[in-house]
C-alpha cells in the first residue's frame, strides 16, 4: 500500500531531532540528506578529527548538488549550503548527543558486538519515547535490539551509497516493532524523500540478499579464471544495464565494508554460499558441503 500523506495525528508526533552515529561515508550521507530535508541533525563520530573530515565530505557532495540545481543563482546555492549545514551539529559523546533526540540512526563499524555495546549504553542516556535503527547492511536487526529495552521502539533503516542518489530506503521491522515505530520510520522515509519498501529482518533484507551472492559469483569467477576482472565489470554494465560492475561496486560500498557484510551474513542462518544449492535457513557452517567444487574461499579482503 502506499500512503502519500501523513496522517495529522503522525504528522504533529513526526520525527524532527535525528541523531547520526557515525559519521562515515554512510552517516556523512544520511546526515546531509535528513538536514537537506529540515530535519535537525547531530552527527556523532570517535574524534573531532573525524567529524571535520565528515563535513568536509558533506560540503563536497553538497557543491555538486548545488552545481546542478542553482547553476542559475549562485547566491540562493550558498544560502542552501549554510541553511543545511547549520543544522547539522557535531558530537564525540554518544550519549550527550541523544538527549533531545526523536531518532538515532547507528551507521558504525558493521560489528555486532560494537553495535550492541552502543545501543546498551545509549539506551540508559534517551527519552524514552526516541526510536533507534540500525543502517546495518548484513546483521540481524533483531540481534542487535536485545542490547535494549525498547525493542518496540526498534526497527532497521538501510540507505545506499551515496544515500544523496539512491532513492531507495529499506525500512526492516522485528516481531517487536510496533506499528506506531513501523509507521514513524515510513513516514520518515517519505520525508527524506525516498521510497521506502516494507522488509522482514532476513538476511541482507532486500537489495543485498540479492546484491552479495550476486557479488560473491563474481568473485569466484575470477578466482577460478573463468573472466577477468576488467571484463565481468564491463560485462554486468554493457549487458545488465548496471551502473557499475560487481568489482567496481565493491570497491564503491569499500573493501573492509563489504568484508564486514560478507562476515555478517556467513554468521547468518544465509550463508550466501549455499544460495543456489540448499534451501533458505538451510543451517549452513564450515563443514557443510559447498555446492561450488568443494571450495570454500572466495575472495578474501583482509
Ligand atoms: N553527492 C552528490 N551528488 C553526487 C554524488 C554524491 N556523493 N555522486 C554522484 N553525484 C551526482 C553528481 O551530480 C554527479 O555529477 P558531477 O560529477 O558533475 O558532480 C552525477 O551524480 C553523476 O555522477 P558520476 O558522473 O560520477 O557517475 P554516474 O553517472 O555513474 O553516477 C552513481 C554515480 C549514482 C554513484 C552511479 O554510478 C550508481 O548508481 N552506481 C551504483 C551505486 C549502487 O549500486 N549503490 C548501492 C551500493 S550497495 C549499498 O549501498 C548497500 C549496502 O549495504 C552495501
Ligand atoms: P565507514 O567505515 O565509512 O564509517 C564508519 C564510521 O563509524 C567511522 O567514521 C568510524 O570512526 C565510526 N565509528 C566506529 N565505531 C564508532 C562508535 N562506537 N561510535 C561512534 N562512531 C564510531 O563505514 P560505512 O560505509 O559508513 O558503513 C557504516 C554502516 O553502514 C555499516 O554497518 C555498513 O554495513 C552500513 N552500510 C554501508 C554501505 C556502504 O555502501 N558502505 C551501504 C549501506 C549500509
Amino acid at each position: 500500500t502506499v500512503r502519500s500523506f501523513a496522517t495529522t495525528s503522525s504528522r504533529q508526533n513526526a520525527i524532527k531531532t535525528v541523531t547520526v552515529i557515525g559519521g562515515g561515508l554512510m552517516g556523512s550521507g544520511i546526515a546531509q540528506v535528513a538536514a537537506t530535508t529540515g530535519h535537525q541533525v547531530v552527527m556523532v563520530d570517535q574524534t573531532d578529527d573525524i567529524l571535520g573530515k565528515s563535513k568536509a565530505s558533506i560540503q563536497k557532495s553538497l557543491q555538486r548538488v548545488v552545481k546542478k540545481k542553482f547553476a542559475e543563482d549562485p547566491k540562493g546555492g550558498e544560502q542552501f549550503v549554510s541553511d543545511i549545514l547549520g543544522r547539522i551539529t557535531t558530537q564525540t559523546d554518544s550519549n550527550a548527543a541523544v538527549a533531545n533526540s526523536d531518532l538515532v540512526i547507528e551507521a558504525i563499524v558493521e560489528n555486532i558486538d560494537v553495535k550492541k555495546k552502543l545501543f546498551s549504553s545509549l539506551d540508559k542516556a534517551a527519552p524514552q519515547h526516541t526510536i533507534f535503527t540500525s543502517n546495518t547492511s548484513s546483521l540481524p536487526i533483531g540481534d542487535i535490539a536485545v542490547s535494549t529495552q525498547r525493542q518496540d521502539r526498534f526497527g532497521g533503516l538501510h540507505f545506499f551509497n551515496p544515500v544523496p542518489m539512491m532513492k531507495l530506503l529499506e525500512v526492516v521491522r522485528i516481531p517487536a516493532t510496533s506499528d506506531e515505530t513501523f509507521n514513524k520510520l515510513s513516514d520518515f522515509g517519505k520525508a527524506m524523500k525516498k521510497t521506502t519498501v516494507d522488509c522482514k529482518d532476513t538476511p541482507g533484507f532486500i537489495v543485498n540478499r540479492l546484491l552479495v551472492p550476486y557479488t560473491i559469483e563474481a568473485m569466484r569467477m575470477v578466482e577460478r579464471g573463468d573472466a577477468s576482472f576488467k571484463d565481468v565489470d564491463t560485462a554486468m554494465k554493457l549487458g545488465a544495464g548496471y551502473p557499475m560492475g560487481p568489482f567496481e561496486l565493491s570497491d564503491y560500498v569499500g573493501l573492509d565494508t563489504m568484508k564486514f557484510i560478507l562476515d555478517g551474513m556467513e554468521g547468518s542462518r544465509l550463508h550466501p554460499e549455499g544460495y543456489a544449492t540448499y534451501p533458505f535457513n538451510f543451517p549452513l557452517n564450515s563443514d557443510t558441503p559447498s555446492s561450488y567444487e568443494g571450495k570454500r574461499g572466495y575472495v578474501r579482503y583482509t
